[in-house]
């Protein structure tokens, strides 16, 4: 295993306010982040903004503001959204800050100067009335303009173009030496024999049909069109050809960093194949790492403002707090694969897992603990029940299964393999009945060894869900009289961790939600009514 991580989120277009969707990507990436640092490991978090695009550019218009004006409005909300999820990160980068607009443009003259990009004509779906280019899939069968529905034309404007032909060997070759760089699997898969072995199009770089964007210095009225602006800040934001090339050298040059991109189905195209291009242009190393994850939809179709199913992640932790939506979105949504964010589903989540589950075991077993043992947590004496053995083998068990899921990104997995050791702690007390053990004054050692077996169970999924729950793990761990400054992750393998701590009993830390009115109030949330 390498020694650090550096790890990436897509940057957002601030064409529009962040919905639940991207907040599902920045979550399960910090998610992880967090899980590497809660091993030692050291972990770079970077995530941003993608500021330019003709897009942009037109909603600021709408706006009545210069795009920058717009961009910077939209950017606040980005970093409010970022803070109110607790969202780790280490850095922000925004494609409009001259520590990326410069170096873009250097990296732009080398390929240039290389012969990997070259002046030609751009052929594609023209809308007179709205000055804008769209793609085949943009305009469909009936060549309509997405934006205005008026009919499109074919034409033509002078732009640059990346060569891909002189990389798509190398990339073969990349894939066939680093079959864990694209996951899942299929989308490797993909990749070849959708857009690889077709025979790959050149990549348009350049525009000139619109104004926001990097201009290029060797031809001022063209603009660096969104990819290469956009992929590039992987490399800029660590100070790539800026003089000061500390982090760059540390976290992308170093062998001894594992780089990892996390992000979703629609954006694989560009960073598992256009970005090992431009990387290996540049003569630098690839990612290690490109993790596909699938969309959120609502119930089964695709967020859409139209269809008034927008979920604003704003009003969900206002009400439910921070830890129930990263919850939801980690354990109800394989990462990896599409899933779905409904009201029925939210709510029955957090009563099942959080309020039942994890917070019953919680509550019961302090209240135990406070009845039998005046607050004091016994010590381990080892196995002394018929039902210890079994319990300590599933944690063992379960923390193994955890870390290797979640070193493998499998995160959903890793909070299932939590959730079972809760499940089974569940299921403990009602085999070891410690109200019939208190009955009987023979029956004390047992007694003490159920409350510890059951502390040390609460106690390590805390831990195994911190990464998950930011609030929660330490109020837990205090109910547990844990000192927040003297845990760290290994004391999970000490049975004798908690000899002796006095509980406090304190708030419940999921309480229990009415189906009818929660359900009720976020479809509200959903139609706009709130
Ligand atoms: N700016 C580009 C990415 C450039 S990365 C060098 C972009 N921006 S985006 O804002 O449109 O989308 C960013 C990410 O958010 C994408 O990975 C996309 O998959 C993700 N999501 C957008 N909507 C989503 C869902 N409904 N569900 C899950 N992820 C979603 O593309």
């Amino acid at each position: 295993m390498k020694k650090r991580f550096y790890i990436t989120t897509p940057i957002y277009y601030p064409s529009a306010k962040l919905h639940i969707g991207h907040a599902y990507c920045t979550v399960l990436t910090d998610i992880f982040a967090r899980y590497k640092r809660l091993r030692g490991f050291e972990c770079y978090f970077l995530t941003g903004a993608d500021e330019h695009g003709q897009k942009i550019e037109k909603n600021a218009a709408l706006a009545g503001k210069t795009p920058q004006e717009f961009v910077d409005g939209i950017v606040e909300g980005f970093y409010k959204l970022w803070d109110l999820l607790k969202i780790s990160n280490n850095d922000f980068i925004r494609t409009t800050q001259t520590r990326h607009t410069e170096v873009v443009q250097k990296i732009f003259s080398k390929m240039l100067e290389q012969g990997d990009i070259y002046l030609s004509k751009y052929k594609g779906w023209y809308c007179t009335p709205c000055e804008s280019f769209w793609t085949d899939t943009q305009v469909g069968p009936d060549h309509i303009c997405p934006d205005c529905g008026r009919p499109v034309q074919v034409a033509e404007e002078e732009a640059y173009f990346f060569k891909t032909q002189n990389y798509v060997d190398s990339l073969m070759k990349f894939y066939d030496e680093n079959p864990k760089f694209l996951t899942p699997e299929s989308r490797k898969n993909e990749m070849i024999n959708t857009f690889i072995k077709p025979g790959l199009d050149d990549l348009c770089v350049s525009r000139t049909s619109f104004s926001w964007g990097i201009p290029i210095l060797e031809n001022p009225k063209h603009v660096i069109y969104v990819w290469l602006d956009a992929l590039t800040n992987y490399i800029t934001a660590l100070g790539y050809g800026s003089g000061n090339e500390s982090l760059f050298k540390k976290f992308w040059e170093d062998d001894e960093t594992e780089i990892i991109h996390i992000l979703g189905a629609d954006i694989t195209r560009f960073h598992a194949i256009y970005w090992p291009m431009f990387l290996e242009s540049l003569g630098l190393r690839k990612p290690d790492r490109e993790f596909v994850h699938g969309l959120l939809m609502m119930k089964d179709s695709k967020m859409s403002k139209s269809k008034g199913n927008v979920v604003d992640p704003f009003p969900l932790v206002e009400k439910y707090g921070v830890d129930a939506l990263r919850y939801y979105l980690a354990r109800e949504v394989t990462f990896g694969q599409d899933g779905s964010f409904t009201p029925e589903l939210f709510v029955e989540r957090i009563n099942m897992d959080l309020a039942n589950s994890l917070g019953n075991l919680l509550n019961r077993t302090v209240s135990m603990i406070n009845k039998y043992f005046g607050g004091e947590i016994p010590q381990y004496l080892g196995k002394k029940t018929a039902f210890d053995g079994e319990l300590e083998s599933l944690i063992d068990l379960s923390i193994k299964r955890y870390e290797s899921f979640m070193d493998d990104l499998k995160i959903t997995e890793g909070i299932t393999a939590v959730m079972d050791i809760v499940a089974r702690a569940n299921k403990y007390i009602d085999e070891t009945t410690p109200w019939a053990l208190a009955k009987d004054e023979d029956k004390k050692e047992e007694l003490a060894s159920v409350m510890n077996h059951l502390a040390r169970a609460i106690f390590v999924s805390g831990m195994l869900l911190k990464p998950v729950l930011v609030n929660a793990s330490d109020l837990l761990f205090a109910q547990l009289g844990i000192n927040l400054e003297k845990v760290s992750y290994d004391d999970i393998f000490n049975p004798s961790f908690l000899d002796r701590k006095v509980v406090n009993k304190g708030e419940q830390l999921f309480p229990r939600l009415d189906n009818e009115v929660e359900i009720a109030y976020i479809a509200s949330l959903m139609n706009g009514n709130k």
